[in-house]
């Protein structure tokens, strides 16, 4: 095994078991590249200073280029042994290039530069999920614009209670995503605010750094104002991870959504053959088990930001080692995201919707209650009196087996004399939901209007990222 960076002072071997026990290359080394991009922007600033000598810097960004080429071509394998990748890359970097090489880590520590590394690799993988969460909303806009005037019980309590649409049911989980897509922007944004680079171990350095410059460099509006602040917070995980969480929330409600729409007791839908499995017992059984992993897979995540939460509530300033325990937790959390929605969107492009049955179970509900009372209250009658005879209405209709709809004109008019032939209208499912044309209802003319302004979103936040 390599020898530690740190062995000077010490007369023994660090028994193996410690070694494995503190090593974190297992798990870091998936920051490889962006360690190599922080340490050329460091040489670069450290030469341009005057600190190392020019040809120590083009040595050591040579070096650096062809290391991170070595790995990317498969020519150079990550130690397994090796504490961590920053260890590991200046080693590979001081065997190749020689004395240059150990002139890297002058004005550093690993505390910046692992507080730098982590930020520019959740730079680009956040920067995935949202775009995968863009995908996914233009998804649900196409299936919501298939579904405008597929009527559908709305449901509280998950009793059926207004008619809604299918559309209007999915816009619903458009803009809970295009909210997540905009927590994580705002975590990204302050998060890119200030470069931990040039922090040292906690207490700066004495050599004349140029830390704006590093900032600049790798893409941050400037450095952070406090060495200890820039080494030791890790506020930023646990901001990404929450937000990561609550799109899971999201993700996870839809899925539940989706199991009780596809059961036989509500069949509003049928998924795509290739998105379900079956049973080894049971030869009729299609589950859905895509939907009912990420509903599991959500508690997971929330393990994981739990885990950011505890890891940092107890730390004095500034490192330690705890710390270490962030990037296992920041990787399941973005990995199990972006799973999910890999998998999520095909399967809701794909699905069938069966507006029959949506219309059906609408029409068994007494969904249109709420339009009965209204139509009395619109002809004179106060509307806690149009509530109570409509509530005895629904009373009798139970107990005849029958719908409001299908009363006769007749037994309508021995209600109330108020009811008259444009009742059928004003109670027709379709109607009481084109009904519903206020700003954010279920009318189609409102549902379109969602669609258009989902859409117009999502190409302005792709022609922003393609800008970035
Ligand atoms: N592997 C460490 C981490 O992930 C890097 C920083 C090590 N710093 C130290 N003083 N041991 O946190």
């Amino acid at each position: 095994m390599a020898e530690q960076l740190w062995k000077g002072r010490f007369s023994k071997a660090v028994d193996p078991r410690v070694n494995d026990f503190n090593s974190s290359i297992r798990f870091d080394q998936r920051m490889a590249r962006q360690d190599i991009n922080g340490s050329m922007a460091h040489a670069t600033m450290l030469g341009e200073q005057g600190i190392i000598a020019p040809e120590d810097r083009d040595a050591i960004l040579t070096g650096l280029q062809e290391i991170l080429a070595d790995l990317e071509s498969g020519a150079l394998e990550i130690d397994p042994a090796a504490e961590d990748i920053h260890t590991f890359i200046e080693q590979t970097l001081t065997a190749r290039i020689g004395d240059a090489g150990k002139r890297l880590h002058t004005g550093r520590s690993r505390n910046d530069q692992v507080a730098l590394d982590i930020r520019l690799t959740l730079r680009e993988e956040v920067t995935g999920l949202m775009d995968q969460i863009l995908g996914l909303v233009a998804v649900l806009c196409d299936q919501a614009e298939q579904n405008t005037d597929s009527v559908m019980p709305g449901y509280t309590h998950l009793q059926r209670a207004q008619p809604v649409t299918m559309g209007h049911q999915l816009m619903a989980y458009a803009w809970m995503l295009l909210r997540d897509y905009g927590r994580l922007q705002d975590a990204l944004a302050r998060m890119l605010h200030d470069c931990p680079l040039g922090s040292g171990a906690l207490a700066g350095t004495t050599y004349p750094i140029d830390r704006q410059l590093t900032a600049e460099m790798l893409g941050f509006d400037g450095p952070c104002p406090n060495s200890l602040d820039g080494v030791s917070d890790r506020d930023f995980c646990i901001e990404i991870a929450a937000a990561i969480s609550i799109c899971m929330m999201h993700l996870s409600r839809l899925s539940e959504e989706i199991i009780l729409w596809c059961s036989w007791e509500f069949k509003f839908i049928e998924l795509d053959d290739a998105f379900t499995t079956g049973s080894s017992i049971m030869p009729q059984k299609k589950n859905p088990d895509v939907t009912e992993l990420i509903r599991g897979k959500t508690g997971r995540v929330y393990g994981d930001l739990n885990t950011l939460l505890v890891m940092m509530k107890g730390l004095s300033l500034a490192y330690d080692k705890d710390m270490q325990e962030d990037k296992e937790a920041m990787w399941d959390a973005i990995d199990t995201l972006a799973l999910c929605l890999r998998t999520v969107t095909p399967m809701l492009a794909t699905m069938t919707t069966l507006p029959e049955n949506m219309r059906a179970a609408a029409a068994k509900g007494f969904i249109n209650a709420t339009d009965c009372a209204d139509y009395l209250t619109k002809k004179g009658m106060p509307f806690r009196d149009a509530y109570k005879l409509t509530g005895a209405m629904v009373s009798d209709c139970i107990a005849a087996g029958k719908t409001l709809e299908q009363l006769t004109p007749d037994e309508f008019k021995a209600y109330s004399p108020l009811f008259e032939a444009d009742v059928y209208t004003a109670i027709d499912l379709l109607t009481c939901c084109e009904g519903r044309s206020s700003y954010g209802g279920p009318s189609q003319a409102s549902v379109r209007a969602q669609i258009e302004a989902a859409r117009a979103q999502i190409a302005a936040l792709r022609a922003e990222a393609d800008e970035a």
